[in-house]
């Protein structure tokens, strides 16, 4: 790093050393808090925390557990407040309960593990002249939603045979929403919430979807199935269809029921970022993470209506069940010879090339051959399998830049590329065994997000900028931080991208970085801070004066328990770890970065 809190607008801080401190680091001249943890009280009636007589009821009425996706929302009429939404991916119950026996879970501790997943709604409150943020608990907007709440199945698929339980027999309702882990929000207010690693909540699948979509063939490691006979597919084949959607949630009317949007097809979504057509149309693109799986957008065929009245946020509320699914090819431009796996840079200067978005369905209407929309819905993966769409680096959260239009997505890494029996090198995905992914840059036709082609290039090649395989976007590379595995991408105020990393493999914590995407130093890319051991860096959030990040999972290393914590964090020796939001300001007071 430059060492010097010069760069751009946005981006001037000194950049944070890598290092492995069981803490949050962030650059000097920054301060920290502690938002909101695991279990702390958001609704009226929650009892405080207390890790060793934890009860689903309670956990019910708290914040969850494993916070991913964070998105701050306004809130008119009530000073310094903001709505904070924020997705709960997963649970560790070894982490969670005291002697842990992982072969014979208890009835309470599943039902707590029940309530820690899903979401939160909790209002904030900012500290006068600080970015520091506190939880407004038991205000009305506050929220949970989690694995026994009901959400309504909306679109095209809504309703169909392979939605169907024994005991919904409309296919229209579903109890739950699991590993909710990055998400968006929309310009109509509300937020979206990708349900990824929904397979391993389920026993015994047996079918070759259920394969496709890596549901196990026998008893899961949670057990839930002993507990709910739903998530035994023995006994209900279709509940696992009802799960892998995208999820939308309108924070400010406490009493809706939550969408399970089924236009948006069925994958491990990672992620769903609308823009709008220059006529108002929402686009939402969206990747599902996995080792060759695929890019996807939706485009609506209905116009976002402005203003707040009821009868508009009825109206917006219907913008993602009606339009058609897409999903992406990409074709490189350079030698076919010249893409040999190592990641050396092709002799036209660029790994880039053109993209075409292939049809999937419109409403009733199937483009694959041999499916029915409602197959192509509920089995997508099968769907980009048949149309031939590019085999990607595990494509995870995505981001419009709200200046150039151009999409930003995050392909965290890939280690079976270019292993025997599967894909190899491509110019997309250029490296074999790709432990460090890459950002790829992203640009439709005439700008336009309705558009059925596109040009794409790759951003950052990341990894340790010593490593000739690596590339941020043509700056010197001594000038940059080092950076492993990106996940989550967000734009500042000022139109510079920010990343978060998950399972960086550079013997440094995971953390979070700014990158410039315009001018001179378009690629110079900056650490802001790193997260304690075993943690995530996820959902950052960057505002004028305040950064949000989610630390997911601190102490989750291979050995470690309750009994055997391998982190302090946040609240040192001898207390529980607990993941949690941490706001991140200028000590000065003055804007992030400038
Ligand atoms: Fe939950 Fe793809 O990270
Ligand atoms: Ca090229
Ligand atoms: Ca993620
Ligand atoms: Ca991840």
């Amino acid at each position: 790093g430059s060492g010097k809190a010069d760069g751009a607008r946005g981006l001037r801080f000194t950049p944070v050393a890598p290092n492995t401190a069981d803490k949050v680091t962030v650059p000097s001249g920054y301060s920290q808090n502690v938002v909101i943890r695991w279990g702390e009280p958001i609704l009226r009636g929650a009892p405080a925390f207390d890790s060793e007589k934890q009860t689903a009821k309670a956990q019910a009425s708290q914040f969850g557990y494993n916070n991913d996706f964070l998105s701050l929302l306004p809130l008119r009429g009530e000073r310094d407040r903001q709505v904070l939404v924020a997705n709960h991916e997963y649970t560790d119950e070894v982490l969670m309960f005291r002697n842990y026996d992982a072969a014979n879970p208890t009835r309470e501790q599943v039902e707590i593990a029940w309530a820690a997943h899903g979401l939160s709604v909790v209002v904030v409150q900012e500290e006068h002249r600080t970015g520091r943020l506190a939880p407004v608990s038991r205000h009305h907007l506050n929220r949970r939603l989690h694995t026994t709440s009901a959400f309504q199945v909306t679109g095209p698929a809504a309703g169909g045979d392979l939605l169907r339980t024994s005991a919904d027999p409309e296919g229209r309702t579903v109890l739950g929403t699991l590993n909710n882990c990055a998400g968006g929000t929309t310009p109509w207010g509300t937020t979206l919430h990708g349900e990824e690693n929904f397979n391993q909540y389920f026993a015994n699948g047996s079918s070759a979807t259920d394969k496709r979509y890596g549901v196990g063939t026998g008893a899961t490691e949670r057990k839930w199935e002993r507990f709910d006979k739903r998530f035994d597919l023995k006994e209900e084949p279709n509940e696992v269809h009802r799960f892998g959607w995208v999820v939308e949630l309108d924070p400010y009317d406490p009493d809706s029921t939550p969408r399970k949007r089924t236009a948006l097809g069925r994958f491990k979504h990672e992620a769903a970022q609308p823009r709008l057509t220059a006529d108002g149309r929402p686009v939402v693109y969206m990747g599902d993470d996995e080792r060759f799986d695929y890019f996807y957008k939706f485009v609506s065929s209905k116009r976002m209506k402005k203003g707040n009245s009821r009868a508009v946020r009825e109206h917006n509320l219907t913008l993602l069940d009606e339009g058609t699914l897409y999903v992406a090819k990409l074709t490189g431009d350079s030698p076919a010879a010249e893409i040999d796996g190592t990641g050396k840079h092709p002799t036209d200067g660029e790994f880039d090339g053109s993209g075409v978005w292939i049809p999937l369905a419109t409403g009733d209407v199937s483009h694959v051959p041999g499916m029915t929309a409602e197959e192509v819905y509920v089995f997508t993966r099968l769907a980009g399998d048949k149309v031939g769409a590019t085999k990607m680096d595990r494509p995870e959260d995505v981001e419009p830049s709200p200046r150039t239009g151009r999409v930003y997505v995050a392909l965290t890494n890939n280690t079976d590329r270019g292993k025997p029996g599967k894909a190899g090198a491509d110019e997309a995905n250029p490296r074999n065994l790709n432990k460090h992914g890459q950002v790829l840059e992203l640009a439709e036709n005439w700008d336009d997000p309705s558009s059925d082609g596109f040009a794409w290039r790759l951003f950052l090649v990341a990894g340790d900028p010593n490593d000739p395989a690596t590339y941020f976007a043509g700056y010197p590379k001594e000038k940059v931080s080092q950076i492993s595995c990106p996940d989550n991408v967000a734009f500042d105020p000022h139109g510079n991208l920010w990343i978060s990393t998950d399972g960086a493999q550079l013997g440094s914590h995971d953390g979070l970085f700014g990158v410039a995407t315009q001018g001179e130093r378009r690629g110079e890319l900056k650490q802001f801070l790193t997260v304690p051991k075993g943690a995530e860096t996820c959902g950052p959030i960057i505002q004028d004066r305040r950064v949000l990040v989610a630390v997911q999972h601190p102490g989750e290393i291979d050995g470690a328990s309750v009994e055997n914590p391998k982190s302090e964090w946040p609240d040192g020796p001898g207390r529980i770890v607990r993941p949690s939001v941490v706001a991140v300001w200028r000590t000065d007071g003055r804007d992030i970065g400038v």
